[in-house]
């Protein structure tokens, strides 16, 4: 059975394929241009809701689609939904303004969590959600050359390494998108079935 994961992001693509075991995984480079969808809504459920759906309905395919991001508790929880689009430019903009940010945040209060929403919606139109989160510390300069995003400066407290510090094997059984991976294949035994 196919299965069409709704992202061009080539690190939550490798994290995903490692982890969906007995489907042929295809990304939105395998399947006919479709159109690109704004992530015009305010929660990860939204975001992944209106991507997952859109993929769903040009390909034909049960497609999964994630939404993610970085909250932080002595930020309000930003950048929340809105970390990819945190700053301007590269991933290294985006932890550079995150650690600018939290310059005057004492090492007591650097607290945040990973989370992932992923949507699962069949070609006519029903959707599942499933979720997971991972808490960790902001260091204070990045760490690491795995991963990306804010992988650098996210201190995995137990491993005392980041998540740019780990290998590919290891994120993918902690991350945010690993637990909601873990609570979506129940969902996916539906499709293989
Ligand atoms: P989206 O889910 O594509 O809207 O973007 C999520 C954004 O959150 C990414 O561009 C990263 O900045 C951040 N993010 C999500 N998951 C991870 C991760 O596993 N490591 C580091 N950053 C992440």
């Amino acid at each position: 059975m196919r299965l069409l994961v709704a992202t061009r992001n080539a690190g939550k693509l490798r994290e995903l394929r490692g982890r969906v075991g007995g489907l042929e995984v295809l990304s939105l480079d395998d399947v006919a241009p479709m159109p690109e969808v704004d992530e015009t809504e305010d929660t990860l459920e939204g975001n992944a809701r209106l991507k997952a759906l859109a993929a769903a309905r040009a390909s034909g395919l049960w497609s999964l689609a994630d939404d993610s991001g970085l909250f932080v508790d002595a930020l309000g929880g930003a950048p929340g939904v809105h970390s990819a689009r945190y700053a301007p430019g590269t991933d290294a903009d985006r932890v550079h303004a995150l650690l600018r940010a939290m310059e005057h945040v004492s090492d007591g209060a650097r607290g945040a969590a990973f989370r992932c929403v992923l949507a699962l919606a069949t070609p006519d139109g029903e959707v599942r959600f499933a979720r997971g989160e991972c808490r960790g510390e902001i260091l204070r300069a990045a760490r690491g050359t795995q991963g990306f995003g804010y992988d650098p400066v996210f201190l995995v407290p137990a491993l005392g390494r980041t998540m740019a510090e780990l290998t590919l094997e290891e994120k993918g059984r902690l991350s945010h998108r690993a637990r909601a991976l873990d609570a979506v294949a129940p969902l996916l035994d539906a499709l293989k079935a």
